[in-house]
């Protein structure tokens, strides 16, 4: 039997987008499996904490097995070396995007030298949102409909 095509997704999620989730939905087309790993960083200061990021994640994929949802703190090639897994997928929106992903996965590589990652480029609707523009908006009371789902605008109007 072939071995199931697993990667891994890592961010921090905070909260989580329709542009996050559309990256997700491309990359099953490509993998059997996409595990979304949240950073938990105690030292980074975060609206949501990483259990209610991951619930709110959870809440994108209701019925879709192929998608994991798992939390890892500490350096993130030590978490992949943990999963045997040495593959991850970030998305590149727009060329800012460019230099901060070029140098972490230089970063990564120079770590652990199997290190690989890929870049999906998400639905051009998609491609300027941001968790951090999705809570600015939230806190001015902006629409969100077309940034995030109804359970985390349920969750950020709990927030703020
Ligand atoms: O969504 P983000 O904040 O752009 O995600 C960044 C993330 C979580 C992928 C990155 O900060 C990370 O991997 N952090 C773990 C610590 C680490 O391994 N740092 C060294 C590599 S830059």
């Amino acid at each position: 039997m072939k071995n199931e095509s697993i990667i891994i997704y890592p961010g921090s999620f905070d909260p989580f987008t329709k542009g996050h989730c559309d990256l997700v939905l491309r990359a099953l087309k490509i993998f059997d499996k996409v595990i979304i790993s949240v950073l938990k960083n105690p030292k980074k200061k975060t609206l949501f904490s990483v259990d209610e990021r991951a619930d709110i994640i959870k809440s994108y994929f209701p019925n879709e097995s192929k998608v994991e949802v798992d939390i890892f703190s500490g350096l993130l090639i030590d978490y992949l070396k943990s999963k045997n897994i040495n593959l991850i997928m970030r998305g590149l929106r727009m060329l800012s995007d460019f230099e901060y992903e070029f140098q972490m996965s230089l970063t990564n590589r120079k770590l652990h030298k199997e290190f690989e990652a890929i870049y999906l480029v998400p639905s051009a609707e998609y491609s300027f949102i941001s968790s951090s523009m999705v809570k600015e908006i939230a806190e001015f009371n902006g629409d969100l409909k077309l940034f995030i789902n109804d359970y985390t605008r349920k969750k950020l109007n709990e927030k703020l």
